[in-house]
């Protein structure tokens, strides 16, 4: 042998990344099945309602075409640029130029690892609030950079504090994340607060790059008055004055469309931002298939109707789990958006120097209800578990029976 290697081996970057946890549990749910007990996952955010038919259908007549069968336009289908557009103006009130500041992605998640593979230098900073949707860091890191974690406290209710940075860390920082309504802890912010995180990254230069997943899936309060905008109805980062200069953000179709296994989502913000993220993806890709871009222009044609009756199934589940939650004694965090609660571990678990990997175990054999160790969030979410709303009522009933009468 010629080479000086012993073996094939892969990036230091990788070798080092901790496992992507969500399949932990796996090994675990396939014993029980095979022991012929019902499993109830309420672990990945992959939502449970299958694609609207005129979607399908949509998908279908849109791979039937020649052209759609061939290489993607690299930059995206105009005609679906300019129906995210449309969404955009009716949803945020911000008017985009379809050409240059919307790029269609093979969903959001490839587009915020890339985008710090467009942006960091190795040694550079991102900051993002932790616990973290797991791309936030690994982006980052694979790209060779740094993370600094901004810990989300539940006396903050888990919204980052902003003040608590350091000086240092912002004037090393080329990225700052945010992401509300957040996955994994359900908070949500105020106008007020995107404020300040453009204010800020515009002081210390810092790209910022909001996550908005779930701006069609928020909660309505008690006391939101009537005609009064809900309080936790996300905006986007673009509403504010001045953000067009320093952002970028991630939308899905995931979540709001159920469309998770289509693969699509789009980038807006800043022109030269968004077009240097798409130069950075066409050395990597060749965009997005036009078939599935034409299943997003009939996703988004579905309207107004379509979002409000999704998000309020998911209003219906978080308002009947919480309650169970809340009977059985759990400290839980009232999610204002997303899909997720963030239940702290009991305090026994603490006590016996266990974590959230064994409480999750216990659980899953115990009851047959999977949810996800807070770890695979990073290391502030050692305490919790997150549970996703991602079943049907009645199957979220029969979990909530279980896990009360596990804890009880
Ligand atoms: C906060 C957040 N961002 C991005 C994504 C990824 O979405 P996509 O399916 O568009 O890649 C998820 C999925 O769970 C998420 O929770």
């Amino acid at each position: 042998m010629k080479s000086p290697y012993h073996k094939i081996l892969p990036s230091l970057r990788l070798v080092e990344m901790p496992e992507y946890a969500f399949g932990q549990l796996d090994a675990i749910k396939e014993e029980l099945k095979a022991e012929g007990k019902e499993i109830i996952d309420l672990s990945l955010g992959s939502p449970d309602t299958q694609t609207d038919p005129i979607v399908l259908q949509a998908l279908t007549d849109g791979m039937a075409k020649p052209r759609n069968q061939k290489y993607p336009i690299f930059s995206g289908l105009p005609a679906f640029k300019e129906k995210c557009s449309e969404y955009f103006e009716g949803r945020f009130g911000v008017k985009l130029d379809p050409k240059e500041q919307i790029l269609p992605l093979n969903g959001s998640k490839e587009g915020i690892a890339h985008i710090a593979f467009a942006y960091m230098q190795e040694g550079h900073l991102t900051i993002i609030p932790s616990p973290y949707y797991p791309v936030h860091m690994r982006g980052t890191v694979l790209a060779g950079g740094n993370v600094y974690e901004l810990p989300l406290k539940p006396e903050n209710n888990f919204i980052a504090d902003l003040d608590a940075i350091p000086e240092d860390v912002l004037l090393r920082a080329r990225m700052l994340i945010l992401s509300y309504p957040n996955n994994p802890t359900g908070a949500v912010v105020d106008k007020a607060y995107l404020e300040k995180a453009v204010a800020l990254c515009k002081e210390y230069n810092i790209l910022l790059i909001n996550d908005l997943a779930y701006a069609d899936i928020w909660f309505d309060e008690p006391d939101d008055k009537p005609g009064d905008r809900p309080r936790n109805k996300p905006h986007s980062i673009l509403e504010v004055r001045g953000a067009m200069d320093i952002a970028i953000e991630f939308h899905t179709f995931s979540k709001v469309y159920n469309m998770a296994g289509m693969r699509l989502g789009f980038a807006v913000g800043n022109p030269d931002i968004v077009q240097t993220l798409y130069k950075l993806k066409t050395n990597i890709d060749y965009g997005v298939c036009m078939g599935v871009q034409e299943a997003g222009i009939a996703a988004v044609n579905l309207g107004d109707d379509y979002r409000e009756q999704v998000r309020l199934e998911y209003q219906n589940r978080r308002d009947y789990i919480y309650d169970e939650l809340t009977k059985m004694g759990l400290k839980v965090n009232k999610p204002g958006g997303a899909m997720y609660f963030w239940i702290p571990i009991p305090k026994r678990y603490i006590d016996e120097n266990k974590n959230s990997f064994d409480f999750a175990t216990d659980i899953l054999e115990a009851t047959g209800v999977a949810v996800v160790p807070g770890l695979t969030f990073g290391r502030y979410g050692e305490d919790y578990v997150r549970i996703a709303m991602v079943q049907p009522m009645d199957k979220i009933k029969i979990a909530m029976e279980r896990l009360a009468s596990y804890l009880a």
